[in-house]
Parts: C-alpha cells; sequence; structure tokens
C-alpha cells in the first residue's frame, strides 16, 4: 500500500470528505494490505455504532412485470423469454404475516415498474400491512413514479425506500439505459423522496458494463454528499436473455473493498449484503459484513415464484422455504461471530 493510500483512509476514518479525485487514488490500486486496512476501519467504525448486530430485510418481491428496459437487467419489458408474475395483494399480506411469525420487523416490497400497482392499489395494501404489524417498517422499492405519488405512499405507512442511483455518471447511465430514462429524473426521484421525509437508499451494481474506476470514484464522491440512510450495492451478473450476456460479472473483492468505504463515509449507514454478492461468491454475503455491511435480505416470496424474478443468470435462494433463508442466514451469520437482529433496525444516529 502506498503512503498517499494510506493517508487517504485515515482522513476518511477520521471523518474527513474526500474528493472524487481521492476517491480514485483510493480505488485505482487495490492491493491486500489496503483492503484489510479498509476492512478493519470499517468493522471498527460499524462495531462502535451497532455492536454485532446484523439487520434482517424480509424481501417479497412483488411482480416481475415492469415497463423499463434497462439493458442489464433480466425482467426488462423487451426480454420475451421472461416468466412473469405478480402476487396478489392477499399473497403480499400472507408473505408478510409468515415473515412476522418467523420474527422479521422489515420488510421490502420490491419489484418492476408494474402498471398495475397503481396508488389507488398500493394505498389500501399499505395501510393494511401497517394495521396488521403497526411494530414493523415497510420499504418500497418499486422504481421512478412521480412526487404525488411517492407522498401518497409515504401518507400509507411507507417508511423507506430503495431507488439505486445506478451510476453517478451521466454519460454511463446513457449506456445502461433506453433513451427514454434519465439520469436526471433518476436523481430527481431521489431527491423527492428525501423531501417527503423517506429513510432513502441509494446504490449500484460494481462492474456493471462500461464501468471505470472514475465512474466508481463518482459514486463514493455522491454517496458522500446525497448521505443516503441505506445503499445497496452488489456486483453486476450477467442475464442470458440480455445485450450484456457475455459481460464478465463485477468481482466479490471490489464490491467488499467498495463496502467498507461507504461504512467509512457515513459510520451509521445501512448497508446490505446482498443476494447478488452471495451469486459471484458462495462465501459472499459473510464476505461482505465482515467488509463492514450490516444488513441482509432474505427472501420471503413464495416460492413457486422465486426464479421468475430473474434480474441475472444463477440467483441464490430460488428453493428455498422463507423458514430455510432466515435459518440459513442466521446460521450463516453466526458463524462469522455476528447476531442477527429482528428489531426495525432504524438508522442509528451517529455522531
Ligand atoms: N424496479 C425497481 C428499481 O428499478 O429500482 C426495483 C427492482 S430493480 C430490478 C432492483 C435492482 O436490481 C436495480 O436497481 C439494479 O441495480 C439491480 N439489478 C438489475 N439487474 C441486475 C444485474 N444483471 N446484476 C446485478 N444487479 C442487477
Ligand atoms: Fe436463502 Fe441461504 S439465505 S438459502
Amino acid at each position: 500500500m502506498t503512503e498517499d493510500v494510506r493517508g487517504l483512509i485515515r482522513r476518511l476514518d477520521g471523518g474527513d470528505r474526500l474528493t472524487a479525485e481521492e476517491f480514485l487514488r483510493l480505488l485505482e490500486t487495490p492491493d491486500e494490505e489496503s483492503d484489510a486496512l479498509l476492512r478493519e476501519r470499517a468493522v471498527a467504525k460499524r462495531k462502535a455504532i451497532y455492536g454485532n448486530a446484523v439487520f434482517v430485510r424480509g424481501l417479497i418481491e412483488i411482480s416481475s412485470y415492469c415497463k423499463n428496459d434497462c439493458l442489464y437487467c433480466g425482467i426488462r419489458r423487451s426480454n420475451g423469454h421472461a416468466d412473469r408474475y405478480r402476487l396478489s395483494e392477499e399473497q403480499i399480506l400472507a408473505c408478510a404475516e409468515e415473515g412476522y411469525s418467523l420474527g422479521f420487523r422489515t420488510f421490502v416490497l420490491q419489484g418492476g415498474e408494474d402498471g398495475y400497482f397503481t396508488d389507488e392499489r398500493l394505498v389500501p395494501l399499505l395501510r393494511e400491512l401497517k394495521r396488521r404489524h403497526p411494530d414493523c417498517a415497510v420499504t418500497l422499492s418499486l422504481g421512478e413514479r412521480g412526487r404525488e405519488s411517492f407522498q401518497r405512499l409515504y401518507d400509507a405507512g411507507a417508511d423507506r425506500y430503495l431507488l439505486r442511483h445506478e451510476t453517478a455518471t451521466k454519460a454511463h447511465y446513457e449506456t445502461l439505459h433506453p433513451p427514454e430514462m434519465s439520469f436526471e429524473r433518476r436523481m430527481e426521484c431521489l431527491r423527492q423522496l428525501r423531501e417527503i421525509g423517506y429513510a432513502v437508499g441509494a446504490g449500484f451494481m460494481v462492474g456493471s458494463p462500461g464501468q471505470t474506476a472514475e465512474h466508481l470514484a463518482k459514486d463514493l464522491a455522491f454517496i458522500q454528499e446525497f448521505q443516503p440512510e441505506m445503499c445497496g450495492i452488489g456486483p453486476f451478473i450477467p442475464h442470458k436473455d440480455t445485450i450484456f450476456a457475455h459481460e464478465p460479472p463485477g468481482s466479490a473483492e471490489l464490491t467488499c473493498r467498495l463496502l467498507s468505504v461507504i461504512r467509512l463515509i457515513k459510520p451509521n449507514i445501512l448497508l446490505p449484503a446482498t443476494t447478488a454478492l452471495g451469486t459471484v461468491h458462495p462465501q459472499g454475503r459473510e464476505m461482505g459484513i465482515l467488509a463492514g455491511a450490516n444488513v441482509v435480505m432474505p427472501n420471503l416470496s413464495p416460492t413457486d415464484v422465486r426464479k421468475k424474478y430473474a434480474l441475472y443468470d444463477n440467483k441464490i435462494c430460488i428453493g428455498e422455504e422463507s423458514a430455510q433463508c432466515k435459518d440459513c442466514l442466521n446460521a450463516r451469520m453466526k458463524s462469522i461471530g455476528y447476531e442477527v437482529v429482528v428489531s426495525r433496525g432504524d438508522p442509528a444516529d451517529a455522531n
């Protein structure tokens, strides 16, 4: 590790802001020694706030219909081979009910941008979810919507919203998305969610096609600037029915290095060790936690639909029941000395 990199890590650890140019220097020359130092500082920061707790979020994948056409995604609308499904309101409530009895206190409703899920359908669903489980947090991850819609869903009880910015570089964004999607619109949605009062999750894929270290440095600068309450990062994984089918996947090692840096940028951030990280490496989620992540998201979707929510190839956890996923993750976390906790896990007030 160079003295320059050691100095940058020390400054980040001390609470300094770095410029995009400095983040670039931190990313350009990864080596085991600096990886280990980043991991060690990130884990110390997280432990000071959260101890050994790993928060668990029950993921309910409510629809694989999507009107968007993101070039990397297996459920993009122009994928004629995708097997589509949508859960009914009763099925979603039943998944939450089961999750609740397994101890989950946060539910993440995620799906493609499915026109079926209008505000008229989502508002009563959210109210009912909150009526049945007033002690639970509800996170939505349903893509871009209008400001008014975000507001109505918030008023109906949604607490948090995950909308990855995908890349903080406009030109790169445009190579990953069709012309009708816009970088400015994505960023505007994030600002609106913040203004309304949601706890907001941004994030990006690691190793997405065309991504350079400069792009990642800008992603880090954006996270530092925007200060999201949550940040979802995971490796890009190709899907056979997309134009990126033959692109290489992102690496678990680089994802972990970035998790450590993000932990240092915002010590109290909620940072998942994602399913994609567990897909590119059999111990990916454990590696993520040991690099500074503090959230895991077992799948609560009904088993018969899981393989249809195929964003990328070879996704894990598609055959297991919800209880099996929960037990599996509990055991995995225990094996590395961490404890899965069932609380809502609101962002802790750091500093
Ligand atoms: N429709 C919502 C949205 O756009 O935010 C939520 C679902 S979307 C499929 C969730 C995330 O999956 C995206 O933000 C993207 O980063 C990730 N994703 C999509 N395709 C992927 C791939 N091939 N590899 C890894 N992650 C992928
Ligand atoms: Fe789903 Fe291991 S977490 S089976």
